[in-house]
């Protein structure tokens, strides 16, 4: 993080913390609301304390979150609960509270250890208090707030900045003074935003999108459906096609074999209607790397898991075509685990022992062709372990044959899941005793494998990050690789899970390249079901400005960008997340780069992407409960001069800047913007 941020930071905390002050002393929420029952205190610690979250440990009523009596610089006191960052609890107030008071600080069993932490309240999602941070040892300062009128409280503890060791929070003596009925924690209430949709509608003229370059190996099996939003029909056109290539003029669909001489071949692929023409320049690379942009589609895990059939298959592909979907360049449609004969229902394998779809599944191939005749890709799942994670037939010793039943359905991209190859490696351990070669081994066996098909096959390494696989994933045939565990599964007490992915996965920037891919794992919005018991889908509990962040966050980490809810639910709001074609461009850049995080603070944080054109994806995320200005440098950026900017979820120019760039982000919200030179086209 740069110095400017770090002082940019203390500024703003100072802002906040007058601010907070201010609101404070002046108003507190709301109207006040009259009350016959008499004033009284009601302690923090007598609340359902399951309703606090906590980074470590479970929250303690009265005592520390060691259980010991809570002390802050030398200072004992009764009553309070003891916590640990990052923690959040939510209250309703019930209209009745008066006032909140307490002390703050870090509990001394810390014993001089680096514990800092930072406190913060909101009233009615307005910053009512804001402690600045507090290391161990300082003196606890002290909370008095009013809340007359104020409906929900919320309880906020951040680790201040840095990782959250020894950061044992106490909120002590905390109190309510009530006149109705007492205060009660609540679970995380849904933030009730309007579904503003920012994408701007397409127009009835072509607009080509999809990737600029695409790559494939020498005479294998091509198939490329052009995604042009627009009002069909068009009439396309490929200049300089090569002649092993065939379009289809109407569909847009490429079919054919992929030259047979290594090259690049630059097509321009035209589309026209009465509203217009598009064209755009699409470079074939025939040569060894495969996904030269990362991967886009949709699997079926998080909405259907192991109740998915064949028919869901093929619906998908039909909602990936009718939604518009493959319009802005989705193209795999893959099946996760579950496919296969669930353990105990034998027999698992066929004649010549390749594994057998169970009865959901009655025509592999007959399925595979369908998700092909839409020009889209088909794609599946198996563990090089003897079972899946969800306890399906795996791949062991079976690996080839299966790989080359793959090969026969037509598969084009193969999610090989680690799951029970933990026991396989163990075994190996003991005789090698070589932890990277072990964990490489089946990675390499499959990459070596699908290299002998007649077929483009993209592997996906799922081993959720395992021995820094970024740094060989790629040397053992992996086109992508989940860094992280799943993001079903990922939670947070104060951010929701995919942050804490996203922050996991950004670190990996350097290793991200054409052809090789870090994975945070699927888009989950829209209807998804919960992934702790397989779930039935249900909507998002992800604000709108959540899921506008979600998708800038996998854009600008050039991630693979795999939706997985429910493709026959897809409703607008959804679809203009998914589907903004200036969003999708910097995923598709062919330059390749991820973004790193370039500055991050308690309030927010920023991360930036060079493109192929020399322009700079930028994304200002507010990590807060409140919206807040944000703003980033040149300097941050290692640019200078009058820089042009474009938001580009609203696809519009925000005009000129010099020096620097600011912008009200809302809670959890993204300002999501490109900067190019002036001077360049617009
Ligand atoms: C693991 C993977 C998930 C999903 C399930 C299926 O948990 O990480 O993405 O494939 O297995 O069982």
């Amino acid at each position: 993080m740069s110095r400017i941020c770090k002082q940019r930071h203390v500024s703003t905390c100072l802002l906040l913390t007058i601010c907070a002050v201010l609101v404070a002393q002046l108003s507190g929420c709301a109207s006040a609301v009259q009350s016959d029952k008499p004033e009284r205190t009601v302690w923090l610690s007598s609340l359902n304390l399951e309703k606090m979250t906590s980074g470590w440990g479970s929250p303690q009523k009265d005592k520390s979150i060691q259980n010991k009596p809570l002390t802050i610089a030398g200072r004992t006191y009764e009553k309070g609960v003891g916590t640990h960052a990052a923690s959040l609890m939510y209250v309703d107030l019930k209209k009745s509270c008066r006032s909140f008071s307490a002390y703050v600080g870090v509990d001394d069993e810390v014993n001089g250890k680096i514990g800092s932490v930072r406190f913060r309240i909101y009233g009615d999602g307005k910053l009512l208090f804001n402690s600045g941070v507090l290391k161990a040892g300082e003196p606890a300062k002290k909370v008095d707030i009013d809340l007359t009128g104020c409906k929900t409280l919320t309880l906020a503890v951040d680790p201040a900045g840095d990782n959250n060791s020894y950061d044992h929070a106490n909120w002590a003596d905390a109190a309510f003074v009530v006149a109705g009925d007492d205060p009660v924690a609540i679970d995380a209430p849904v933030f009730e935003e309007e579904k503003v949709i920012l994408t701007p509608k397409p127009g009835p003229e072509p607009r080509i999108n999809g990737p600029k370059v695409y790559g494939c190996r020498p005479g294998r099996p091509f198939i490329y459906r052009i995604p042009c939003t627009g009002r069909r029909p068009f009439r396309f056109s490929a200049e300089n096609l090569p002649p092993t290539l065939k379009l289809d003029t109407t569909t847009g669909i490429i079919t054919g074999t992929a030259p047979a001489k290594l090259g690049e071949y630059p097509v321009a692929l035209k589309a026209a209607s009465r509203h217009g023409s598009s064209q755009r320049t699409f470079k074939i690379v025939v040569g060894d790397t495969l996904a030269l942009t990362p991967p886009m589609g949709w699997n079926s895990w998080y909405i259907h898991y192991n109740r998915v059939t064949e028919q869901h298959m093929r619906n998908a592909a039909d909602a990936m075509i009718a939604s518009g979907m493959a319009d802005a360049g989705y193209m795999y449609v893959n099946i996760d685990d579950c496919w296969m004969k669930k353990r105990g229902d034998e027999p698992y394998r066929d004649a010549g022992k390749a594994v057998l779809p169970n009865n959901k599944f009655p025509d592999m191939k007959g399925m595979v062709d369908y998700i092909h005749s839409k020009g889209l890709r088909a794609g599946t799942y198996i563990s090089p372990g003897p079972w899946t994670c969800a306890g399906y037939v795996g791949s062991y010793q079976h690996e080839q044959i299966d790989a080359g039943k793959f090969a026969e359905w037509g598969i084009d991209f193969l999610k090989y899941d680690w799951c029970s190859y933990g026991q396989v490696y163990k075994e190996r351990m003991k005789q090698t005793n070589d932890d990277l070669l072990e964990k490489k081994r089946p990675y390499r066996q499959m990459g070596d494998i699908l290299k002998q098909f007649d077929r483009d096959i993209l592997l996906n390494l799922c081993q959720y990050g395992m021995s820094d696989v970024w740094q060989w994933g790629g040397e053992v045939g992996g086109h992508c690789w989940r860094t992280t565990g799943d993001l079903g599964l990922a939670g947070g007490a104060d951010l929701s899970g995919f942050y804490h992915i996203a922050f996991s996965n950004a670190q990996h920037w350097q290793y991200a390249k054409p052809g090789q891919w870090n994975d945070p794992d699927y888009i989950l919005i829209g209807w998804v079901g919960n992934a702790r018991g397989m779930g039935e889908g249900k909507p998002t509990s992800l604000t709108p400005n959540e899921q506008y962040s979600y998708m800038s966050m996998w854009c600008l980490m050039a991630a693979p960008l795999i939706f997985s809810g429910d493709m026959d639910k897809l409703d607008e709001f959804t679809l203009n997340v998914l589907c903004n074609a200036e969003v999708i461009e910097i995923d598709q850049d062919p330059l390749g780069k991820q973004a790193p995080i370039i500055a991050q603070t308690d309030e927010y944080f920023i991360m930036a992407k060079d493109m192929e054109d020399g322009s700079k994806a930028v994304g200002l995320f507010n990590t807060t409960e409140i919206a807040i200005n944000i703003s980033v440098s040149w300097n941050d950026l290692g640019i200078e001069g009058s820089r042009r900017i474009r938001d580009l979820w609203r696809q519009k120019n925000l005009g000129t800047y010099k020096n620097r760039f600011e912008m009200k982000v809302p809670r959890h919200g993204v300002a999501f913007i490109r900067i190019f030179p002036t001077g360049s086209a617009e």
